[in-house]
């Protein structure tokens, strides 16, 4: 498969922020920006790969400011890692106030998506170009995260239910 840059598969939307999606209060729930985010991000895995792909996962989320209705929202996402099926995708949210031109910086997330073969198993994906500083520079973070991912996945499977003593002696080596 033919390596292909960042630039190929980054996607900006926008969506305007609707009563139906706040409070009482008329703050934006999270919820509607988790689900925006997840769209972006699966727009730029699909343009990427071309295949059916899913989220595995997504980092933690910190709401770091308040939208509110009549807000304009702008999801701007693009592809930092390739690893065989998995693609890491950033994507960062500002929140624009029609009224004033201000725009905010509410929240930043970084989900890992999986591209599917027909069999709906996770299948290879065509591999990153690193082809400018920005892009080698966003691999190197997302190595780490990734790093950091399959030390939480180790944790989460817990010795119980790791059945030899291989793995195990595996897993400690692996934490340290
Ligand atoms: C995604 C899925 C197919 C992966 O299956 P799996 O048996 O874990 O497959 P593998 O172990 O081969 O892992 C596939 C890739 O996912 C990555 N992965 C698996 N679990 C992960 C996690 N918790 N976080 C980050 N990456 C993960 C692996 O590192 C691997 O990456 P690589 O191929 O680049 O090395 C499976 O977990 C699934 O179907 N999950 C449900 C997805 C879903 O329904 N999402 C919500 C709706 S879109």
């Amino acid at each position: 498969m033919e390596p292909k840059s960042f630039k190929d598969s980054r996607v900006i939307m926008t969506h305007l922020v609707l009563p139906q999606d706040a409070n009482a209060a008329g703050n934006l729930h999270g919820g509607v920006i988790l689900k925006h985010i997840d769209t972006t991000g699966g727009v730029v895995a699909k343009r990427h790969s071309r295949m059916n792909v899913v989220t595995v996962s997504i980092d933690r989320m910190v709401f770091k400011q308040p939208a509110y209705i009549g807000e304009l929202l702008t999801f701007q996402a693009s592809l930092n890692h390739v690893g065989r099926s998995s693609m890491e995708i950033g994507v960062r949210v500002d929140a624009e106030n029609l009224e004033t031109g201000e725009v905010r910086h509410i929240n930043s997330a970084y989900l890992t998506y999986v591209g599917l073969g027909k069999d709906g198993k996770a299948a290879p994906v065509p591999p990153l170009l690193l082809d400018s500083e920005v892009a080698r520079r966003r691999h190197k973070e997302a190595e780490l995260r990734r790093k950091l991912r399959q030390k939480e996945r180790l944790l989460e499977v817990g010795e119980a239910s790791v059945s030899s003593k291989k793995k195990v002696r595996d897993k400690k080596s692996f934490l340290r």
